[in-house]
């Protein structure tokens, strides 16, 4: 019974652990949060992109269903998005923010997100 519900709900269950690790965290110490992700680079990129969850997430409201797992999946079985600007100017993925309004455009800085080596 448990298994079926879990196997036919995956994405509420994601859903439902994020809410209850932002309620239990809202306020504490946070726990530690994958930080420093490297983002998969294309052959043309001006530079390596890093996702880093402590510039993004505020300690006082973690609120983590802003980003997961509608914008990004995190399910091991969840494909990983692949990162555009085709895809991201439609206002998706990082685009959903990165938009010059709620944060920088993509537009803007390059060197605001890539890093050149
Ligand atoms: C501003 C958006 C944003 C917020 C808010 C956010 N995350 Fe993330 N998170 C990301 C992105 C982007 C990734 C990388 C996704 C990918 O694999 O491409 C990620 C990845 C992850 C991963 C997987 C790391 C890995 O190694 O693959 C976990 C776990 C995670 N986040 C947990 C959380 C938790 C818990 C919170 C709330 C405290 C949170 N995130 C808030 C954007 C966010
Ligand atoms: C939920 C909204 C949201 C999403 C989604 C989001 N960002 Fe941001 N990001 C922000 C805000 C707000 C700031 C603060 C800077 C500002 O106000 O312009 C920021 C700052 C940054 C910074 C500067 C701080 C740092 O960590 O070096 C980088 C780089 C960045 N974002 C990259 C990304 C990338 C890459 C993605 C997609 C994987 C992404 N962001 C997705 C809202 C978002
Ligand atoms: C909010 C973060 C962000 C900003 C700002 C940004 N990019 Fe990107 N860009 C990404 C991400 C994430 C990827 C995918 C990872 C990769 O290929 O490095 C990417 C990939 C690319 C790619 C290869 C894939 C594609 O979609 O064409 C090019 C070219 C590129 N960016 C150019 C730029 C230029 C030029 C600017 C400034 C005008 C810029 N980027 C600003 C996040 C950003």
């Amino acid at each position: 019974m448990t298994r079926q519900w879990r196997s036919r709900f995956p994405g509420l269950m994601v859903v439902a652990a994020l809410v209850l690790w932002g309620t239990a965290v809202a306020g504490q110490s946070m726990p530690k949060l994958p930080d420093g992700l490297l983002l998969a680079k294309s052959a043309d990129s001006p530079g390596q992109v890093t996702f880093n969850h402590f510039t993004h997430v505020d300690e006082a409201n973690p609120a983590c269903t802003r980003c997961h797992p509608s914008l990004f999946p995190i399910l091991k079985s969840s494909p990983k998005p692949t990162y555009t600007h085709e895809v991201m100017a439609k206002g998706r993925l990082c685009g959903a923010c990165h938009d010059g309004k709620k944060a920088f455009s993509l537009e803007d800085d390059c060197s605001g997100c890539h890093v050149s080596e």
